[in-house]
């Protein structure tokens, strides 16, 4: 494939924006024939042996790309990753593809040749680390596997196996805060839309250090245009989140935090990355059903949390069911509930202010009840981490 033959000696230094050099005779194939140059509007036809007919940019930068060893392209690994300002840290990755844990963050690649990075054909999910412990790690596990099992992915270990992997990653990244990010795919092989040629399926798991204090201010939302996945695919948490990111762009075009699903009957569905719930006049939380979206960790936890608030009388009852936009906007209050999230209250949809407009007592209670679930909640939704 690679048509610059002489690599760069090791020591040879060499930056990273290439250099717009008329020549570099040191990097140009031996075996290709550039025959018959013509020039279009700045653009040559070039013929090379074996290929056919092609425009090439005339601008003779091509020819000062250089061909990398390996130990060479694993060092431009590492000058990137020490340019690339991130607010986010790293800090631990596993891979079963190098069958370990890294926390080098120049060495957290995935093979191109992966199923999931060609064809889409991967699942994911996270798990919040809170204070050294994996907030609702074994539901998120459930939800992965569920996912994996929709997507015709088979699992590479079992669940235990998975579980101890995931600990084991966080424990050596050495992060009490923060969250944790892995992927089941069909793994790599060849480049074809089949996975029938994927050698075995692959698990890959991510750290990443968060210390950013959590907001808690109101945010504004707008209807999404972008259409909403068909339920199979919904439900599932699949990587092909092009819906979901076209979605959120589409919000913050709009000065709002996120858009807002409708389902293809027209009630409200979801947004791209969290559930949403409603506080009715009459002090019931009402959420849409899980049968055309993804069936959320913590909107879930939320709902059995919101017992405690009708037992108190703050709440009048709970329901999970359709939910028209009408009964939505003419709500007291609405929030976005996620791992990410959390509980975030919703002040205005669309051109509906909800409720007075201010943040509401019950999405606080809400958030507050979620917050201390995950400071001091039972055994089955903290996992501790050795370290
Ligand atoms: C489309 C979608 N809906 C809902 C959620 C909320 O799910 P969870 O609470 O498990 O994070 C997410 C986040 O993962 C999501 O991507």
């Amino acid at each position: 494939m690679a048509f610059l033959q002489t690599p760069l000696s090791q020591n040879q230094r060499f930056p990273t924006k290439l250099p717009h050099h008329a020549n570099n005779s040191g990097v140009i194939s031996r075996n290709i024939s550039f025959t018959r140059p013509l020039s279009i509007r700045g653009l040559r036809i070039v013929r090379s042996s074996g290929q056919n007919e092609a425009l090439v940019d005339s601008s003779p930068q091509i020819f000062d790309v250089p061909l990398l060893s390996c130990s060479e392209a694993i060092e431009m690994l590492k000058v990137n990753r020490a340019k690339q300002k991130s607010k986010q840290q790293y800090l631990a990755m596993y891979s079963s593809v190098f069958g370990g844990i890294t926390t080098d963050p120049a060495a957290m690649v995935i093979p191109l040749d992966d199923h999931m990075v060609h064809r889409g054909h991967g699942v994911f999910d996270t798990a919040a680390i809170v204070d050294g412990y994996l907030y609702e790690l074994d539901q998120h596990l459930d939800r992965i596997i569920r996912s994996a099992s929709m997507a015709k992915i088979k699992l590479p270990y079992g669940r235990e196996s998975l579980r101890k992997i995931l600990i084991q990653t966080v424990s050596a990244s050495k992060c009490k805060k923060g969250s944790l990010r892995y992927w089941l795919s069909a793994g790599g092989g060849d480049f074809q839309l089949s996975p029938s040629g994927c050698h075995e399926p692959a698990f890959y798991a991510i750290v990443i250090q968060d210390e950013s204090p959590f907001v808690s201010k109101g945010i504004k939302v707008v209807t999404s245009s972008i259409p909403i996945k068909p339920p199979q695919f919904a439900t599932m948490k699949s990587v092909n989140y092009l819906p979901n990111v076209l979605s959120k762009m589409e919000a913050e075009e709009n000065g709002a935090y996120a858009a807002i699903w409708l389902d293809a009957d027209g009630f409200i569905a979801e947004g791209p990355n969290m559930n949403v719930a409603f506080i009715t006049k009459t002090k019931e939380l009402l959420m849409p059903l899980f049968d055309k979206i993804l069936s959320g960790c913590t909107a879930k936890r939320v709902l059995s949390l919101a017992e405690a608030l009708v037992r108190e009388g703050k709440l009048h009852g709970i329901r999970v069911g359709n939910v028209t936009v009408e009964e939505g906007k003419r709500a007291e209050e609405m929030m976005l509930i996620g791992s990410g999230v959390l509980v975030k209250p919703v002040l205005q949809w669309d051109d509906q202010v909800i409720g007075n407009g201010k943040e509401g007592p019950i999405s606080e209670a809400l958030l507050d009840l979620l917050l201390k679930d995950m400071k001091f909640g039972p055994s089955n939704v903290r996992v501790p981490v050795p370290y």
